[in-house]
């Protein structure tokens, strides 16, 4: 009885300030919790990143979740380059397919992630003949080639693209461009981020067409972030958009930044996304994964895949206390009251995985929803950060 008058009056208390108050341990792809992507639908999409792995399948509870709290998908791996072209001559698009048919059945959008990048990406592609490196030529055919077949295969089911990923280096100060010193830049140059973007375009006139970075928002990368793309502007990329990954955390949370980046991109005419958010409460953010050490102190280990496998192997942290959890909240809110205040070019706001557990910073509890799909405190923040 009691109890039931404590949630009576927390309940009124909610309605009277205009805020919702979650009942705690609330499973998230429950039809009575409300919807972000409802909430959101105003604004602009709200979007998670998964894809249907063989070895940790999505559950059930996974999809109704999807299916209730997001409109947008990004598929985490499975259309990176080495997932779907691991040879020049052969294609992989099974678990990209299954993806695109869930959205599909669904109702729900997709966003394609990602053409040109300097991870993830088969090392034939810059590899020539008798051992040589790649001619500029041949590295433009197989660019070409592959933009227009995997762009022209899910045409008119797919949103948008992540054109060019992450691009610029770390840790210039702002003065050029500073480009990171990718497979893609020796072989054909600079200009390889247009060619990318116009192939993009022959092989689907309507989507859109993004260039995606993390950190671009602040410091020198954001600097040299302005000219890259006002370069690319003026050699006649048919770009859309800036993605702003957004792998915030707690010690790590640009908003005067971030408010000032969106402001600076409007006036390019580029719509922006938030494409890839997570705000850790422990650990460092940022956007590239971090080795750390081999064994016994060696150097990081350069082969795909050992970054992450060592990151993960780094052991869980401790949980975080009730007051991390709620300045993770708090976090969220502030970020989601920008991203409102920029409504008129934000396209879409995707968080980086469905739940805690399945994060590539699992052990970080950078998400909304934790590892039993129990809606965090950060879930209830951004509903109510709504603005009336
Ligand atoms: O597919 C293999 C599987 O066969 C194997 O059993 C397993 C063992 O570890 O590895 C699997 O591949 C892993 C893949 O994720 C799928 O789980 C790779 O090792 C691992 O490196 C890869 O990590 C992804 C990372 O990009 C690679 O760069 C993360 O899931 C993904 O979240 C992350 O996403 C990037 C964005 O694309 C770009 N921005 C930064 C962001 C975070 O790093």
């Amino acid at each position: 009885m009691s109890s039931l008058r404590t949630r009576g009056t927390r309940t009124m208390l909610a309605l009277a300030i205009g805020a919702l108050s979650l009942p705690g341990n609330l499973m998230a792809q429950s039809p009575s919790v409300p919807s972000l992507a409802e909430r959101y639908k105003d604004d602009f999409l709200i979007g998670t990143a998964f894809d249907f792995i063989q070895n940790n399948p999505i559950t059930e509870k996974e999809q109704e979740l999807i299916r209730r709290q997001f409109n947008v998908i990004t598929p985490e791996n499975s259309m990176k380059p080495d997932s779907v072209h691991p040879a020049e001559d052969r294609w992989t698009w099974q678990t990209a397919d299954r993806l695109v048919e869930f959205c599909h059945q669904n109702n729900i959008k997709l966003y394609g992630h990602t053409l040109a990048w300097h991870a993830q990406t088969g090392r034939w592609f810059f590899e020539g003949e008798n051992g040589q490196p790649v001619t500029r030529e041949k590295a433009i055919e197989r660019l070409r080639t592959h933009i227009h077949t995997v762009v022209g295969r899910y045409k008119g089911k797919i949103i948008g693209w992540d054109v060019v990923n992450e691009a610029i280096a770390d840790g210039g100060d702002g003065s050029t461009e500073n480009l990171r010193q990718s497979q893609w830049v020796k072989a054909i140059g600079p200009d390889y981020l247009t060619m990318a973007f116009k192939f993009a375009r022959e092989a689907d006139p309507d989507c859109q067409l993004y260039y995606n970075d993390y950190n671009i928002e602040k410091g020198g990368k954001f600097k040299s972030s302005l000219l890259l793309l006002k370069r690319l502007i003026k050699e006649g990329a048919p770009i859309t958009g800036v993605g702003i990954q957004g792998h915030w955390g707690l010690n790590h949370l640009p908003y005067v930044e971030l408010d000032n980046a969106i402001t600076e991109y409007k006036k390019l005419g580029l719509r922006v996304s938030i494409s890839e958010l997570d705000v850790v409460i422990t650990g460092q953010g940022g956007g590239q994964l971090d080795p750390g050490p081999g064994p016994n102190g060696a150097p990081p280990a350069t082969r795909p895949g050992a970054a992450t496998r060592r990151a993960r192997m780094r052991g869980p942290l401790p949980p975080p206390t009730k007051e991390q959890f709620q300045q993770q909240a708090d976090a969220y809110a502030k970020f989601f009251q920008i991203f409102q205040k920029h409504k008129d070019v934000i396209d879409r706001v995707t968080l980086w995985g469905i739940q805690d557990a399945r994060s590539w910073r699992q052990g970080q509890a950078p998400l909304l929803f934790d590892g039993e799909l129990r809606a965090k405190p950060a879930f209830e923040a951004v509903l109510n950060a709504k603005h009336k």
